[in-house]
């Protein structure tokens, strides 16, 4: 078989980073040429371990010329570049839109033009939210049903996939995967926020009464199910990952709390995100009998222990985003 050679878009941020580190390790036969404009979000310093063994592009998915020139030298584009926060796209829609559609449809059309591989990533919030007691979990056929801005235009961008793979014959892929936790997660995220609160001796901050439910997934098993369906998907299909890890808010600081030696009960509960999805929960039976993925990250607890260790040694890379991301917050009143 000849080199592969693969345009990782967003291999800056949080999951297109580990995405980067676990290809460089585990697949020699890939050439990786990273393109990310670097926004608040992204960081060059997350690509350190595999200096000099990618190539790096500064840019912006929404500028067809960029993404033309790199996708016509490519075999395959896996698609991670987006805005990705809720409460972000809750105080400013727009970059949103720009990125997550408009960059998406630029990726499409050079990708149809060559006739070059996708897989584009997805999340599990474009199907809304579940009750809490609700015994039905998200499946490649729940009906899309988005709540926020940030995953309207995820949706959004699956259906551009969807259409452009039926009408154009676009050789695409999509996965949609639950909340990602892990080392290099932004600290305007939710667990990355309060284990560095706490190392800063600041209280955790809960929205709400935190009984929302979120389906955790270690972002090594997330990437590991993304080489999976590269390898092994049907092109056209659309396919959940998840590794049965809900637990609710609450729980999740009352871990962090304890992990870190701090009481369980120190945290503050501050008002709620409008409009915030209560439960998510993947059924990924059809990644795992179809394609044979299984995660490898079981236990919930050891997995966020260590990041929480990643953020104790690492405090060089997190620190320069600390103090502009809860002056957001504090904006917000949370
Ligand atoms: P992130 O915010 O950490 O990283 C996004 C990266 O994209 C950054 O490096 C940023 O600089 C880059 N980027 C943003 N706009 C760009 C543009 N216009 N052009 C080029 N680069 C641009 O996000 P993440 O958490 O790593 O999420 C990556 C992908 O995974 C997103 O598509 C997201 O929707 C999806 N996802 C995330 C999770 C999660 O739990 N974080 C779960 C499921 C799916
Ligand atoms: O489900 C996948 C999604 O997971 C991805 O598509 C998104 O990109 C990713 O950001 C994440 O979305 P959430 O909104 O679930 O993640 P966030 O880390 O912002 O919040 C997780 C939960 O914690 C959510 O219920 C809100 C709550 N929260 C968040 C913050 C930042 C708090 O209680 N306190 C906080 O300070």
């Amino acid at each position: 078989m000849p080199d592969m050679r693969m345009l990782v878009t967003g291999g800056a941020g949080f999951i297109g980073s580990n995405f980067v580190h676990q290809t460089v390790r585990e697949r020699p036969d890939v050439h990786i040429t990273v393109l990310d404009a670097l926004t608040y979000a992204g960081d060059e310093r997350s690509l350190d371990p595999v200096d000099g063994q990618v190539v790096f592009a500064k840019g912006d998915i929404a500028d067809p010329d960029i993404v033309d020139a790199l996708v016509r030298e490519v075999d395959l584009v896996v698609h991670f570049a987006a805005e990705s926060h809720n409460d972000n796209s809750l105080h400013d829609p727009w970059p949103f839109l720009r990125t997550n559609v408009i960059g998406t449809y630029q990726i499409l059309e050079a990708v149809r033009r060559y006739g070059v591989r996708l897989h584009h990533i997805s999340t599990d919030e474009v199907y809304g939210d579940l009750e809490l007691d609700d015994p039905a979990k998200f499946t490649p056929e729940t009906p899309y049903n988005p709540s926020s801005p940030y995953s309207s235009t995820k949706a959004s961008s699956d259906l551009l996939v969807r259409a452009w793979a039926r009408s154009f014959g676009v050789q695409a892929t999509i996965s949609n995967c639950s909340n990602n936790y892990g080392p290099y997660q932004h600290v305007e995220k939710f667990i990355p926020r309060q284990v560095t609160n706490v190392i800063d001796g600041v209280r955790p901050k809960l929205y709400g009464t935190g009984e929302n439910v979120r389906d955790w997934i270690h972002v090594e098993d997330h990437n590991s199910a993304v080489w999976t369906i590269i390898d092994k998907g049907r092109i056209g299909e659309t396919y959940l990952i998840g590794a049965d890890g809900e637990v609710d808010n609450k729980t999740v600081v009352e871990t962090i709390l304890e992990v870190m030696g701090q009481p369980k009960d120190a945290y503050d509960l501050v008002s709620d995100r409008p409009g915030h999805d209560l439960r998510y929960a993947i059924d990924s039976t059809k990644l795992r009998e179809e394609l044979g993925w299984t995660p490898r990250y079981r236990d919930f607890r050891s997995g966020l222990a260590a990041t929480i260790d990643w953020y104790s040694a690492n405090e060089s890379w997190w620190r320069p985003r600390k103090e502009a991301t809860e002056a957001k917050y504090t904006q917000l009143g949370r």
